[in-house]
């Protein structure tokens, strides 16, 4: 019998292990023996593994997270490791192994098919900065519990006549921000496609507050930066695939908004809830799509593939093509936010 590995990369995100329980239940349809690879490619370096069958995916669709453990860690940042990674391969008796991951995870991947192994990818990360997918899974879940956060800071704000500061993720693109934004119908959206001008966000709140609106929400996307500052940064040291840890311009923006109005700013960081819980109903869904569509590509022998959405098409990507190009913000998407601003 052939045996399927999975493994689970980078930062986790909600539906990991709907694509997870996909994969593997296609695969035993198929007549493939499947093994869980724990913690990402740490794992493949270790040889450490699970067993999965019917029983050990069943009842994980709705839970976040991921059973199978990940890390950030990059086995090119090692010779040594890449060599574990093909002896390990070979060692577990692997037909094709099915990484589920961001951009780095796909690197890999991608590197390893060079390298003659099969391989088959499927997109995920709530950031939805992957260039050769409509959407990654994660990504609703994290705009829906962006949107119910501020749907509630939207009450507090209003009572207490104050400026709200939401900073949210999204890495280097401003999905996530624009997304709830929109839907949340904040009253400025701030995102690293487009460096912040203070002035000209102070005016917008200045021209609310003079309509009689004396409160305001600003959306900040953690990786914006204010025009003539430097990124703001939570680390300066960079993870094994060279990513700085953004993170703190709500706050400097929120003090700087303070200052420079008048108004009374309150400050909130949505930090790593937005990646926790259980997934919305269109990642389960996608991710269910993207774990059968890898399978089949196993089947008729398609490797060195990434799985991904084309309109409402599931189809498939080199991956060679998929990974190194970041997805930055439709700014069609962000001339619609902006007509809601102020
Ligand atoms: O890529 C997903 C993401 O949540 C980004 O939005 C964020 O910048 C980063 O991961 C946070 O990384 P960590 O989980 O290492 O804190």
């Amino acid at each position: 019998m052939r045996r399927i590995g999975i493994l689970t990369g980078g930062g986790d995100c909600p539906g990991l292990n709907p694509a997870i329980r996909a994969v593997a239940r296609k695969a035993l349809i198929e007549n493939f023996s499947v093994i869980g690879i724990k913690n990402g490619w740490k794992g493949l370096i270790k040889k450490d593994v699970m067993k999965l069958d019917l029983n050990s995916v069943s009842g994980i669709l709705p839970r976040g997270g991921t059973i199978l453990g990940t890390s950030r860690t990059n086995p090119f940042k090692n010779p040594g490791d890449v060599k574990k990674v093909k002896q390990n391969f070979k060692q577990l008796k692997l037909y094709c192994l099915v990484a589920i991951g961001g951009d780095d995870t796909l690197g890999v991947a991608s590197k390893l098919f060079k390298m003659r192994l099969n391989v088959v990818g499927i997109p995920k990360t709530i950031d939805n900065d992957l260039s050769a997918t409509d959407f990654t899974f994660g990504f609703d879940t994290a705009v829906n519990i962006a949107t119910e956060a501020i749907d509630r800071l939207h009450t507090t704000a209003e009572s207490h006549h104050r400026i709200m500061v939401v900073e949210v993720m999204g890495r280097h693109a401003g999905w996530i921000a624009t997304y709830a934004g929109i839907a949340a119908g904040a009253d400025v959206i701030l995102i690293p496609e487009k460096p912040i001008d203070l002035n000209e966000v102070c005016e917008i709140l200045r021209k609310r507050k003079k309509r009689g609106k004396g409160f305001s929400i600003v959306v900040v996307a953690e990786g914006a930066k204010i025009k003539e500052d430097k990124l703001v940064l939570k680390k300066e040291k960079r993870d094994a695939f060279g990513h700085v840890l953004l993170g703190g311009i709500g706050h400097v923006l929120g003090d700087r908004i303070e200052k420079m109005t008048g108004f009374e700013t309150r400050v909130t960081v949505l930090g790593h809830i937005q990646r926790g819980g259980t997934p919305t109903a269109f990642d389960r869904v996608l991710a269910t799509r993207y774990g059968i569509k890898a399978v089949e590509l196993i089947k008729a022998g398609k490797f060195g593939k990434m799985v991904s959405l084309s309109g409402n098409e599931i189809t498939s990507v080199p991956l060679a093509k998929a990974v190194g190009t970041l997805k930055t913000l439709d700014m069609r998407l962000y001339n619609i936010a902006k007509v809601f601003f102020g």
